[in-house]
Order: C-alpha cells, then structure tokens, then sequence
C-alpha cells in the first residue's frame, strides 16, 4: 500500500510539475510579465499556474479554456482570510452597487462585468456571484495582493488602498495621507510609529473590515430626539422610509448589504474595537472624545442636510417641481447626479462630497477636509438652494398672476415630527427583532 502511495504521490508532482513548467515555458513567451511576477511572489515555491486556472488549456489556441479564478479558488488554503472578508464590508460591494437606482443610467462597460471602467471598477472587490459569461474580474483578492505577485507586503501598504479610497464621495488616502498619522508616515516611513489604515481597519490581518458609522453615517435608530428627526428626512429622500416614515423596499436592501448598522449594540461594538486601537498609542479618554467629537459633526451636517432636502420637498409639495416619471420617491438622493433641476443637483453634491467629507476628514484627523472641504461648501449649498427655491416659488406666483411672492419659511417642521415619530418606533422593532433574520438572508447572498 505505502509503495503505492508513494508511487502515485511521485506520479502526481511529475504530471503537475511537467504541466507547470509547460505552462511557464510557454508563458515566458507570450506573457513574460506574469511569469515573472509569479516567480518573485512566496506562493510560486510550492505550486504553479494550473492549481488556480486548471489545465485544461495548453497551447496556442485554446486559451478560452484557461479557467478564471474567484475568492473561492483562494478560499480552499486560506478559509482564514476568506471567512472574514465574507463578515466585513467589502463583500457586499458588488451587491451594494447593483442596488443604486442610479445605476440603470450608467454606461454598461462602467457599472458592469465589462471592462471595469466605473464604479464596477472598485466595486469588483465585492464577491459576483453571477459572473456570467464575462472572464475576468471577479477574483476580488487580487484588489489589494496584486497579481501575480500576490505579496502580503504590496496589501501591508496604505497605498494599496488608495485606487478606491480616493477623490470625491470617499477621499479617505488624501484625508489620511494629508493628517499628522499620514504626515509622520511619509516623514518616517512604515516604521509603526503612526497609523496607517490597516492598522486602523485591518488589525493584525484582520479581513473583515467594517466601521460603525460606516459610508452614509446612518444607524438606526437613534436616541437624540431632534437628530432622529432629521434623519427621517434623509432617510425620506433615500427612499428607505416613505413619507409616513415606514420602511420601504429599500429599506430591505439596506439591511442585506449591511449599509447601516441597524442596532445599538452593532454600532458600539464597532466603535469600542477601534478605541482599544487608537489606545494602543492614546490615552482612552483622548481617543473617545476624538471619535465623539465626529459623531457631533455628522448630527451638525445632517441639521444642515435635512434642512436643504425640506427646502426641495417643500417644492415638490407645492406642486412647483414634479415628480419624473419612473420615480418612486421624490426628491430621491439615490438617482445621484440624473436628477431634473440643478436645485437637486446641489442636493446632490451635499449628499455626497461635502456631508462625506465634514465627517470622514473629522475621523481621519483632517481639519482641513472637514472644514472647507466639507462644512464650508455644506453651508454654501443650503443658501444656494434656498435662493433658488425662492426663485420658483417667485416665478410660480407670477404665473399664478398673484404679486405677493409667497412665504418663504418651510411650513414642515410641525408637521414632521407627527410623521416620523411612529417610523422611529417602526424601525426600532424591526431592527431589535429582525437582526437574526437580516444576518440569516445576508449569508445566503
Ligand atoms: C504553447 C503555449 C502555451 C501553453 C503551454 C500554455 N499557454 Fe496559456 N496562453 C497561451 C496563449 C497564446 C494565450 C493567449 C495570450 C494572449 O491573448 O496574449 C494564453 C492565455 C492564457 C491565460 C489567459 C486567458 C484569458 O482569457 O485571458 C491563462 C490564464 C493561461 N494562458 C494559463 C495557462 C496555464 C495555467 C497553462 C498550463 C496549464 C498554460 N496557460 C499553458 C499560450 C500557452
Ligand atoms: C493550493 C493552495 C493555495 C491556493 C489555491 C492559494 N494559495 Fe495563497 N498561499 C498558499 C501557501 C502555501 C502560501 C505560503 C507561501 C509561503 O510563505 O511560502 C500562500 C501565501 C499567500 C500570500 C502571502 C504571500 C506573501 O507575501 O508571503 C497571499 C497574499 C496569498 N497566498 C494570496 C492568495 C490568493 C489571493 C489566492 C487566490 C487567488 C491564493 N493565495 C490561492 C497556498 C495557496
Ligand atoms: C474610485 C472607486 C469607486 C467608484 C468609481 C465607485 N465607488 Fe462606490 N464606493 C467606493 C468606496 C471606497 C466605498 C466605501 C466608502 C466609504 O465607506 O467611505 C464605496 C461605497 C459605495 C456605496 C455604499 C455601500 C455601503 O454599504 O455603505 C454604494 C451604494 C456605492 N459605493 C455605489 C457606487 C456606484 C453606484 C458607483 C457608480 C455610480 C460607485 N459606487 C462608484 C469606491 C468606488
Ligand atoms: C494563486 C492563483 C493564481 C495562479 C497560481 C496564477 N494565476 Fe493567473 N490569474 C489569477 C487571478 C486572480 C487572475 C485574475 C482573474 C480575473 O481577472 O478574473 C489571473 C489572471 C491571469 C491572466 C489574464 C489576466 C491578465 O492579467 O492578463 C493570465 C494571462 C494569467 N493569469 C496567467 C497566469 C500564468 C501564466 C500563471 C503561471 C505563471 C498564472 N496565471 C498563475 C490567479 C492566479
Ligand atoms: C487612526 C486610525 C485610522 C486610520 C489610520 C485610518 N482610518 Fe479610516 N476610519 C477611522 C475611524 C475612527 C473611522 C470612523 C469610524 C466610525 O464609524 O466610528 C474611519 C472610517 C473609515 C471609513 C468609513 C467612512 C468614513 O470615512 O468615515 C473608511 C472607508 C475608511 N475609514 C478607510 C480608511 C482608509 C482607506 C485609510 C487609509 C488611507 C484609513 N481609513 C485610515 C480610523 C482610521
Ligand atoms: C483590503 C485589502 C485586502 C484584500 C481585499 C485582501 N487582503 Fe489579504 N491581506 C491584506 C493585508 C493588509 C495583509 C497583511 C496582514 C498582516 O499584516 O499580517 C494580508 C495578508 C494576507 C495573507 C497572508 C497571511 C499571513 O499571515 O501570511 C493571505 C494568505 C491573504 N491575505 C489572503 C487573502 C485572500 C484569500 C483574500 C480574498 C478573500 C484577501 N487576502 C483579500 C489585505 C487584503
Ligand atoms: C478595489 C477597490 C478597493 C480597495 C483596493 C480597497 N477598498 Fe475598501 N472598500 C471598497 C468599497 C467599494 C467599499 C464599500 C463596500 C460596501 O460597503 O458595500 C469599501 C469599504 C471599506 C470599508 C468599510 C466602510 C464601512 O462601510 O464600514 C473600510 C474600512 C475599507 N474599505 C478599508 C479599506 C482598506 C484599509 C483598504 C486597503 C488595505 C481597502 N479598503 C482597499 C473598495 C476598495
Ligand atoms: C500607532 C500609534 C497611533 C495610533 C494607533 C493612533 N495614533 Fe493618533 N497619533 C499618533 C502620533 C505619533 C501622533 C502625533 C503625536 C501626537 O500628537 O500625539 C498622533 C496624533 C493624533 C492626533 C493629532 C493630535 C494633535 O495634537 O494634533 C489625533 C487627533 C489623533 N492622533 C487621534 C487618534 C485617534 C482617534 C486614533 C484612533 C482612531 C489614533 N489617533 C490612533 C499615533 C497613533
């Protein structure tokens, strides 16, 4: 028995060894880039290119037949790594993209499995399940351990972050980099004197990366009571509470792709892990107020927020600006940039640069981010749009043949807090009830 063993082993490293150097030969060839890359990387010592892309192909013509690698390729040695990047964040990217309406007006070879142009670019680190007949791009590892060198050192580095966590809505690399964390790093190096973002967001190798507050700064529910209030507005204009202040639809989308943390103990939890980090280097105490001081900011920008998507409401209440076709919600932030009138433009540049900003440079240590990247313009675009919805409601008059302009106050916030009351309550059972269901359905995705 052993001498078969044996034997069958032997046959075994032959057979794959000839495959590999055959695929390496050949390949030193056509692809001499890869080989190389392959070669200079720590995995190359133990197996070759047909463990991840078979071998079914082997010469000039079949090339077809070279099977494409996905997270489960790598999940087979290293279920560590996987299993937690299946319970963080970016798992979910893909499926959190698909679900934008905004994405039906995007040009296919930037939303979709073609050619990764757009926001599919940086949202293929996310697991694509239905890959469909397109090839490539759905390996997700290879976001951050580039092929095919696939060096835990390249991922080590704040750079690797820095193809999507850049520029407008999430300009994180700048914030940090631009910081005194980022500054004592390009002063000193990689010497761990000062955090970079795996030590924040990755630590000790951690896979699963997830913050409380997370891209839209939204938990539900929450305590403060005027802040609560102005949440439902935004959570109006995104289409996950109606106007009664139920949830909607989307609602269900926010909690499969675990947009928002849907319960108290989820948020704190988050939050108290990074503390025990930032201690590491920081009194306690130091830490906390720095993190609460940027939960502040959020509530100032949301006053300011929800006031500008009142303004836009009111016109559409007042019959001023109508509801395109096609919309279910109205004024709908999640349309982004394909909305009618620049007044919703402006809404949404609030939505995504600069609220983004006020609180994301906050957290990152950038004063200059949160403040006149983020407050400043979050401030110029209320009036902006307070200007101009006078102006309609001006013009409107006019055509009505009435002199008098009408009020300009917002005549809703009475009326608001008898709507949003019983959504507060709504929401809170769900999540306090539903969090074993919402984890349950978001494994199966
Ligand atoms: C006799 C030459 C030859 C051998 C042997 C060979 N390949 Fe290739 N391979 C090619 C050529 C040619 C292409 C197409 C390259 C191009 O488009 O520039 C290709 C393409 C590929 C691709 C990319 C396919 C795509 O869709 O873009 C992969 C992956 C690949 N080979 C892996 C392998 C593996 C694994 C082996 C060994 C089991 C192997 N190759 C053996 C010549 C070879
Ligand atoms: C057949 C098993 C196997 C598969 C499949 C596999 N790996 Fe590995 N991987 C290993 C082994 C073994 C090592 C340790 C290499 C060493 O240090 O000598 C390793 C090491 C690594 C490292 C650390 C490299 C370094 O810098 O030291 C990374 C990153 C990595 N693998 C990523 C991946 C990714 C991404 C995939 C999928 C595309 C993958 N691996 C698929 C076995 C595998
Ligand atoms: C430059 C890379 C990049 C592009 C392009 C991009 N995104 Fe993103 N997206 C990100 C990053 C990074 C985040 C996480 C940011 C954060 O948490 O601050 C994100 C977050 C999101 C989220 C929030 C997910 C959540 O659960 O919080 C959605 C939804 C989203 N993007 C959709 C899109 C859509 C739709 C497009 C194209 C119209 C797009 N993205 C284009 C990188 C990108
Ligand atoms: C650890 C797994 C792994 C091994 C081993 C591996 N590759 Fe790949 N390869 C990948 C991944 C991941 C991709 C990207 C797949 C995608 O985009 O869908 C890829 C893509 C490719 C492509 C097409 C994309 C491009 O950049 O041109 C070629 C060609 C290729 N590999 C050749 C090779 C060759 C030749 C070898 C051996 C020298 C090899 N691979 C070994 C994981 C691997
Ligand atoms: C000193 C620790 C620290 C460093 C370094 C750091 N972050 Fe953060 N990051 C935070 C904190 C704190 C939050 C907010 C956590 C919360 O929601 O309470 C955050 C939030 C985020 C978010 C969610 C949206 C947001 O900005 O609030 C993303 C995405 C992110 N960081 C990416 C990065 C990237 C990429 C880097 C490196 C360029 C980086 N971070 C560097 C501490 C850090
Ligand atoms: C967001 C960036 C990022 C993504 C995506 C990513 N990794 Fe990593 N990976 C890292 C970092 C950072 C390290 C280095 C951790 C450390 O400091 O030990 C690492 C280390 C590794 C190691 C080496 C572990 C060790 O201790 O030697 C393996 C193996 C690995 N990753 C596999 C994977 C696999 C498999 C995937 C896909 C499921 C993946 N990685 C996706 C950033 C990433
Ligand atoms: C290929 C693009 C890409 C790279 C590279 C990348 N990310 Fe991300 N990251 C994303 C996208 C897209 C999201 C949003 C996913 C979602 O929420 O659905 C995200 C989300 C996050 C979040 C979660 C924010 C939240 O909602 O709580 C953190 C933290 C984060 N990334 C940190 C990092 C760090 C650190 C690195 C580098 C080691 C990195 N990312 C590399 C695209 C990327
Ligand atoms: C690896 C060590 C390390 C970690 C972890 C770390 N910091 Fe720092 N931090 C430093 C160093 C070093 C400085 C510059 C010296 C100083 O001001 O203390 C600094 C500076 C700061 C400053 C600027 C202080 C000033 O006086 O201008 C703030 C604010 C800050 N850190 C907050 C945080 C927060 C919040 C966390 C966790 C989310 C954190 N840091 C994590 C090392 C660290």
């Amino acid at each position: 028995m052993r001498w078969f063993l044996i034997a069958a082993l032997a046959l075994v490293a032959v057979v794959s060894t000839a495959a590999a150097d055959q695929c390496i030969n050949c390949h030193r060839i056509e692809t001499p880039g890869i080989v190389e890359q392959w070669l200079s990387g720590n995995m190359s010592k133990h197996f070759s290119c047909g463990t991840c892309h078979g071998t079914e192909h082997r010469g000039y013509d079949d090339w077809q037949k070279a099977k494409m690698p996905t997270p489960d390729t790598c999940r087979g040695c290293h279920s560590r790594q996987y299993e937690q990047y299946a319970s963080g964040k970016h798992y979910y990217a893909w499926i959190a993209m698909k679900a934008m309406p905004a994405l039906q007006h995007v040009p296919n070879p930037q939303r979709d499995l073609e050619g990764f142009k757009g926001c599919s670019g940086c949202h293929k680190i996310g697991i694509i399940e239905d890959k469909g007949e397109y090839r490539y791009g759905a390996a997700a590892c290879d976001s951050c351990h580039t092929r095919h060198k696939f060096s835990k050192e390249e991922a080590r580095k704040p750079e690797a972050c820095l193809p999507c966590h850049m520029g407008f809505d999430h300009p994180q690399y700048e914030m940090w980099s631009t910081s005194k964390h980022g500054v004592i790093y390009r002063i000193e190096g990689d010497t761990g004197r000062a955090p970079k973002c795996q030590t924040c967001h990755m630590p000790q190798g951690n896979h699963r990366v997830m913050t409380s507050w997370g891209f839209l700064a939204l938990r539900v529910p929450e305590d403060d009571e005027e802040w609560w209030k102005d949440r439902v507005t935004i959570l109006q204009a995104l289409g996950v509470l109606d106007e009664n202040g139920n949830p909607t639809e989307r609602f269900e989308v926010v909690k499969a792709g675990k947009v928002a943390r849907l319960s108290k103990e989820e948020w704190q939890a988050e939050r108290e892990k990074m503390i025990e980090i930032c201690s590491e280097c920081h009194s306690e105490n130091f830490a906390r107020e720095q993190l609460e001081a940027g939960d502040r900011m959020i509530r100032e920008a949301d006053k300011v927020f929800a006031e500008a998507i009142r303004t836009v409401r009111e016109l559409y209440d007042l019959g001023i600006l109508e509801k395109p076709e096609g919309w279910k919600y109205a004024p709908d932030l999640l349309q982004f940039y394909e909305v009618k009138t620049p007044i919703e433009e402006e809404l949404y540049l609030m939505f995504l640069e600069y609220r983004m900003r006020t609180f994301q440079g906050a957290f990152h240590m950038n004063p200059d981010y949160s403040f006149w990247y983020g407050w400043a313009p979050l401030k110029s675009s209320l009036i902006k749009i307070k200007y101009e919805a006078e102006k309609l409601k001006q013009e409107k008059a006019n055509d009505n043949g009435v002199k008098e302009p009408v009020k300009t106050e917002t005549p809703k916030a009475e009326k608001e807090e008898t709507k949003s009351t019983p959504g507060f309550e709504l929401i809170a059972v769900i999540a306090g009830a539903g969090i074993a269901a919402i984890l349950r359905r978001s494994r199966k995705l």
